[in-house]
């Protein structure tokens, strides 16, 4: 069960979230700045909720510092043509 993957885009486990958890993490933002979870293209998208829920499960409530994470809008690429044109048609 611990190699079950929580976070497809850093290919992040169970395991390691919880062994992070186990050394010390008090909040979703420390596993997440450890392990990468949540910073894949999709941007937390996809795993932010189990992340938490991984965080919520594992830790001990006495130790877990509430804290919020940010919510960044995932990014893709355009062509620079429909930039130019505002999005409008084709370039
Ligand atoms: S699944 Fe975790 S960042 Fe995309």
């Amino acid at each position: 069960m611990n190699d079950m993957i929580i976070c497809r885009c850093e290919d992040v486990t169970l395991g390691e979230l919880i062994s992070h958890i186990e050394n010390g993490s008090q909040t979703v933002k420390s596993l997440k700045l450890q392990t990468r979870a949540g910073m894949g293209i999709c941007q937390g998208r996809t795993c932010r909720v189990l992340v938490e829920q991984v965080m919520t499960y594992y830790a001990d409530e006495s130790n877990i510092i509430s804290s919020s994470v940010g919510t960044n809008f995932p990014i893709r690429p355009i062509r620079l043509a429909e930039l130019a044109q505002n999005g409008k048609g084709d370039p």
